[in-house]
């Protein structure tokens, strides 16, 4: 079981826990994380999500074994996963606690809180990757930090830390890596004292302007993501990734 689940205190915890793959998520493991997802939110017990790694690993993003494998006519599970993150009406809390990387940090968008340990990298690099970003951070990271530092994220793929998560609006606070989950876990558990029903239609008022735009690009990325897997630049950086080198795009 690579995805831990518990609720303790009125807080689902989700916890991403292959710290051997350096938490590289699977398509196993997408649907057991959108399960979870579905089982806070229907659970009345329930009244925040504290979603987690592991220590000096937030995780590593899609298990890229699983890209090269991935069957091109399979709905892939991260979708689904990631429409029961954007579905959840409950409170979402990330202790990102190390690495967040590729959907590590496109997870994050949609959270509601992000509390980053001092020793977390962040990074988006879908293009070295061969990709395109996904699950709305081409629209997202844009209209939060402005086309230039988007550009840096997003075009060059550069790795960025809390402290520049916090200035960019897409996390609330860098803390000790001993301090991250205690601290994202009491701000979970500060819902347990304030009334359910008006902290969920909150979020969902919150969300209403954007979230036709944010589901509408999720279908235009996932098309163009599916097609990139496929491409020569995406398997040219599979393979270096895998033989431990650099990619070599200078023949495209
Ligand atoms: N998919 C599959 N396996 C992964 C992985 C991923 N995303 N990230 C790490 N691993 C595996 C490595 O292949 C290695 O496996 P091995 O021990 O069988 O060789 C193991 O996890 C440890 O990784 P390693 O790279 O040796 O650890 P590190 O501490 O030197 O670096 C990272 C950690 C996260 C910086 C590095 O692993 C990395 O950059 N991973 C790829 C991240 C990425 O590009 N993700 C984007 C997906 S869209």
């Amino acid at each position: 079981m690579s995805i831990k689940t518990a609720v303790v205190d009125g807080v689902a915890t989700i916890e991403i826990a292959r710290p051997e793959k350096k938490n590289a998520i699977t398509r196993a493991m997408y649907t057991q994380l959108a399960v979870a997802f579905d089982a806070a939110r229907e659970n009345p017990a329930v009244r925040a999500v504290l979603l987690t790694g592991q220590p000096g690993i937030f995780t590593s993003g899609n298990d890229i074994e699983d890209f090269v494998q991935r069957p091109s006519d399979e709905a892939p599970p991260s979708i689904t996963f990631m429409k029961a993150l954007i579905a959840c009406d409950k409170p979402v809390v990330a202790a990102v606690t190390g690495a967040a990387i590729g959907i590590g940090t496109t997870m994050l968008l949609h959270c509601d809180f992000v509390y980053v340990s001092d020793e977390a990298r962040l990074a988006m690099p879908f293009v070295s990757l061969g990709l395109v970003p996904e699950f709305a951070s081409s629209l997202i990271v844009p209209r939060l930090m402005g086309n230039a530092r988007a550009a840096e994220k997003l075009l060059l793929g550069d790795p960025f830390t809390g402290a520049d998560a916090v200035e960019c609006g897409i996390a609330n606070a860098v803390l000790p890596a001993s301090e991250v989950v205690k601290h994202a876990r009491r701000v979970a558990e500060r819902f347990n004292a304030l009334p359910p029903g008006a902290v969920r239609e909150t979020k969902r008022l919150m969300r209403r302007g954007r979230s036709a735009a944010i589901l509408e690009t999720i279908g235009v990325e996932r098309d163009l993501f599916g097609a990139r897997l496929q491409s020569p630049e995406a398997k040219e950086a599979f393979s270096a990734f895998f033989e431990k080198r650099k990619p070599d795009f200078s023949r495209f």
